[in-house]
């Protein structure tokens, strides 16, 4: 079938120019010939940032090439994901089948996160050596160092509790993530996760049929195998010939805890082995992962404040700026020497043109943002203005001031 694909956004790419209601797809990861390509489970799969029509906003398409929807009733799991709202998962959108691609293909519609990066990529990819200086006799040498790739103890607990809290919310809604992997964790911010691609194996396996409880012991399984990874810096940490090996480094490098976590999730254990078992086990580093996410708000809303304090000064200087120096209207009455536009000339010339004694310009930040303050909340306090040439001067309260501004604009 020839449907509407188009080169000319992304020249040697084949994409369609408009896909279910959302447009300029753009490939998050390379795709072409010649490029190593791993698989979603039995499937490949890529991923494209999408504009969506209605709303203009970016989303991100995964697509499952090569998909054949066998029952409607496959996509039942979106519903539920698609309403469940949590800091530690990529919210899930809307799925569909398409034919736009030239095959079947399923799409699953996420919210977009820029800048993010899988945990593999952030921690597991192998990093090229970085070059060092150092001076010796005088000289100075570059040497070639290999990059850490221990991540600190503190940011594994901060990865493990944001994991465990999105699992748990889950699993308390009697589903399962089903895809715990160090390629589909995202580092959206700093020492921020989010599981991505949750949905998808629920409407790729919809016609097998499995016990919730054993996909949610899975769950727990594949995040022990996460946890393996990230301490050991090898994705087959968890692997039989990798595990004694693994778990010696993770003693080496981790505390007693770490390995005891590991371990749990990792271990086959009975049918009583739950997500609640785990925040039992490291109810500690939840207690200190809320009271420094509560610290990092009260940081935010410090900064927030000052910028909307700056936002409010901007506003208000735009609004100098518009009134001010308007020759053009000398000669009507309001900007005459009696209007209320020459009040706001006196007062841009008390903020900004002050003088010294011998003449020179005062250059005081602290005086234009008192000013600016205290005109923006209209204070009762009077203050003289006078004229350039001394010959006229008036007193008025910001109040007064503030009225005549706001007067220029209606
Ligand atoms: N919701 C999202 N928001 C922003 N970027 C995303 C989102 N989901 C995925 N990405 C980015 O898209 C890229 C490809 O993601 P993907 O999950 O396919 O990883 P991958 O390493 O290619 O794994 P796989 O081999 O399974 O395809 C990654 O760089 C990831 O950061
Ligand atoms: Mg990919």
């Amino acid at each position: 079938m020839l449907s509407n694909l188009s080169t000319t956004n992304n020249p040697g790419l084949k994409l369609p120019e408009e896909l279910q209601g959302y447009h300029t797809l753009v490939p998050l990861e390379p795709s072409g010939t010649g490029v190593e390509r791993r698989k979603f489970g039995n499937w490949y799969s890529t991923v494209y940032r999408a504009i969506r029509s209605s709303d203009g906003l970016p989303y991100v398409l995964r697509r499952i090439e090569n998909f054949r929807l066998t029952r409607q009733s496959a996509f039942a799991p979106i519903e539920v994901w698609s309403s469940l709202r949590h800091p530690g998962i990529i919210s899930v959108r809307e799925a569909f089948t398409t034919r736009s691609f030239d095959d079947n293909s399923l799409v699953v519609v996420y919210a977009y996160h820029p800048n993010s990066q899988t945990l593999f990529d952030a921690h597991l990819k192998p990093k090229p050596p970085t070059y060092q200086s150092r001076y010796q006799h005088g000289r100075q040498q570059l040497l070639l160092q290999a990059q850490s790739t221990v991540i600190a103890e503190r940011t594994i607990w901060s990865y493990i509790v944001q994991i465990a809290c999105a699992v748990k919310k889950v699993h308390d809604l009697g589903q399962a993530v089903r895809m715990i992997d160090v390629s589909k964790v995202l580092l959206t911010g700093q020492n921020r996760i989010r599981i991505s691609s949750c949905g998808i194996v629920d409407v790729l396996m919809h016609d097998t049929v499995q016990d919730m409880l054993t996909l949610q012991q899975e769950d727990l399984t594949m995040f022990g195998r996460l946890v393996f990874a990230l301490c050991c810096n090898n994705v087959s940490a968890a692997t039989s010939a990798h595990f004694q090996k693994s778990l010696e480094l993770i003693g080496r490098l981790y505390s007693a805890d770490v390995k005891n976590v590991a371990l749990f999730l990792i271990s086959k254990g009975g049918p009583h082995r739950n997500v609640d078992q785990l925040l039992d086990m490291i109810r500690g580093k939840v207690m200190q992962e809320q009271e420094e996410a509560l610290n990092a708000t009260d940081r935010l809303e410090h900064e927030l404040q000052s910028e909307l304090e700056n936002a409010r000064l901007v506003r208000l200087l735009c609004k100098f700026g518009f009134i001010n120096e308007r020759p053009e209207f000398a000669r009507e009455p309001r900007w005459a020497e009696t209007g209320d536009r020459y009040i706001i000339k006196l007062f841009r010339d008390y903020v900004f043109h002050q003088m010294d004694e011998q003449g020179n310009p005062v250059l005081n930040m602290s005086h234009v943002l008192t000013c600016l303050n205290k005109l923006d909340a209209g204070t009762d306090e009077r203050i003289m203005l006078v004229a350039r040439d001394e010959q006229n001067c008036l007193v008025v309260s910001y109040k007064e001031i503030k009225a005549c501004i706001d007067g220029a604009f209606t």
